[in-house]
């Protein structure tokens, strides 16, 4: 059923590409699992491949290709520091490994010897071709990505090439992995995304809710003792004028007193399928005794973590355009090459913010302080919060420090939000599990900017505005990239 509810719209997109990505999308949707892929095409020449294939089906084990500089495996050294020892190894499958947070913690996962598997669609990078972007740091095949970790480091990880919306292709992937832990990255993540218009609208509230229901299935049917950790979104919670708990609050109405789950506002369609993705978790433990940890994270910035560094091959991605650009990181790039940073409205909106070297800590926490059976557990994963005029005011300085001008623009704000509000929100859990925050300083201001100046010929200044308008979403398919 998820299947066919997946192949049944089409996404238009600028009109120069609008069949040819057309039918990439419907070729990725029907025949979204995998066969061996040959790495040296780029991925949507990968898709096209796919689309000879007369059955769909199956998985990829991209780590049994050759490797001419493989370092010899190495035992376990017992070196996770804050779970299960070497006599217990954890197994992770990592959906949406190719992504940004994923990458970035799959390798983490692997570094610190749990056994890893990715499982991607590899959507994001269709995203790309189809409306035109790319990110900022050149990124390689997943293929090439998983070979070079392997050469480095002589860990491998598993590859399943496929969309969890397919239950029969994460089946598979459960049955032949057969995980502990599963660490749920796979989703549509822009809100602008979401918002340009009904068909992305459709399509991210059936690829992530439909997605993770599957998922929740899966651990059901073949691993029920397996624990989920969910990637939620702090947008669930919106603006409240209250502090803002995680996951609940206790309330005393009329006379009588229950905690229950915090109130949620959400602020986009990709928001509101977070919101969808929560509550199916919570039935689900309550119904089928599944253990889940909803990881409700702020505003991801930063690019480099300990293992991804090693080698350029191993480079995540950096997005700074308009659609899928996360705040910071927009600002630094639009710093980087001299445009004006981009606040929307008046700029006083607060959020939650960390870097990316605390979201791979925060989920090891996670998956090593394991739910217990039925148990719905929610932490708010985010180190400090900002509004987006401290950003600015905070990325100004650092650039006039290295020496280049910053200026500031206020333009008319594409979404609907609340542009001056309070904002309090509680983020005790994963501390108390130990987490040790990276807070955004001078010098990580630095050698991010640093950073986006070493990459700034990349930069199409084209994707640099907002493009996308909550208040102008309509039914037509919308070409946003011209
Ligand atoms: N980046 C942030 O600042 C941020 C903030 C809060 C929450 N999150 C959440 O963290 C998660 C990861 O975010 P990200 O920035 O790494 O996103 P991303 O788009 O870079 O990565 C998501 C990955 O999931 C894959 N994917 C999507 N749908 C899939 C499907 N149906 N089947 C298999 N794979 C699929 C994509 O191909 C992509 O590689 C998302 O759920 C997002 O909502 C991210």
């Amino acid at each position: 059923m998820a299947h066919l509810l997946s192949t049944s719209y089409t996404l238009d997109i600028s009109s120069g590409s609008k069949l040819h990505s057309r039918r990439l999308y419907q070729i990725s949707k029907v025949l979204p699992s995998s066969y061996i892929l040959q790495t040296s095409k780029s991925p949507v020449e990968r898709l096209v491949l796919l689309g000879k294939r007369p059955k769909r089906s199956c998985t990829v084990r991209a780590t049994t290709l050759p490797l001419s500089q493989e370092a010899k495996a190495q035992p376990s050294s017992g070196s996770h520091q804050t779970s299960t020892g070497p006599s217990e190894p954890k197994r992770v499958m990592v959906i949406g490994g190719d992504g940004y947070c994923g990458w970035a913690t799959a390798l983490h996962l692997s570094n610190k010897n749990y056994e890893v598997a990715i499982v991607d669609s590899l959507v994001r990078r269709l995203f790309d071709h189809q409306l035109g972007l790319d990110s900022l740091t050149p990124i390689s095949s997943i293929h090439n990505r998983i070979r070079r970790w392997k050469s480095l480091t002589g860990k491998t990880i598993q590859l399943f090439i496929g969309d969890i919306c397919d239950f029969e292709f994460l089946s598979e992937t459960f049955n032949s992995f057969e995980p502990d832990a599963v660490v749920h990255f796979g989703e549509q993540r822009s809100a602008p995304y979401s918002m340009i218009d009904r068909s992305r609208a459709v399509f991210t509230q059936n690829n992530n809710v439909i997605g993770t229901l599957n998922v929740l299935f899966a651990i059901k049917e073949f691993r029920e003792e397996c624990h989920l950790v969910k990637l939620g979104t702090m947008g669930e919670y919106g603006t409240p004028n209250i502090d803002i708990e995680e996951g609940y609050i206790t309330i005393t109405h009329n006379g009588r007193t229950d905690t229950l789950p915090y109130p949620k506002q959400a602020s986009s369609f990709y928001h509101l399928s977070k919101v969808h993705d929560s509550n199916n978790i919570a039935f689900t433990c309550k119904a089928w005794g599944i253990r889940a940890t909803d990881l409700n994270q702020g505003v991801v910035y930063g690019v480099r973590t300990d293992e991804t560094e090693m080698h350029e091959e191993l480079c995540n991605r950096f997005d700074y355009d308009g659609v899928f650009g996360t705040a910071l990181n927009r600002f630094c790039v639009q710093a980087a090459v001299g445009h004006a940073l981009t606040v929307y409205g008046k700029g006083g909106q607060t959020r939650g913010y960390l870097d990316i070297r605390d979201t791979v800590q925060c989920v090891e926490l996670a998956i090593a302080n394991p739910a217990q059976r039925g148990e719905f557990r929610v932490f708010n994963q985010f180190t400090e919060q900002f509004s987006v005029n401290e950003l600015a005011a905070l990325v100004t300085k650092a650039g006039e420090k290295l020496g280049f001008p910053v200026e500031t623009i206020s333009v008319p704000n594409p979404r609907v939000e609340a542009e001056e509000h309070y904002y309090n929100a509680k983020h005790t859990k994963l501390i108390e599990l130990g987490l040790q925050p990276h807070l955004l300083s001078d010098s990580l201001l630095d050698s991010l900017l640093n950073f986006t100046v070493k990459y700034k010929d990349r930069v199409d200044t084209k994707q640099i505005m907002p493009s996308v308008s909550w208040r102008k979403i309509g039914v037509k398919p919308k070409t946003i990239a011209a």
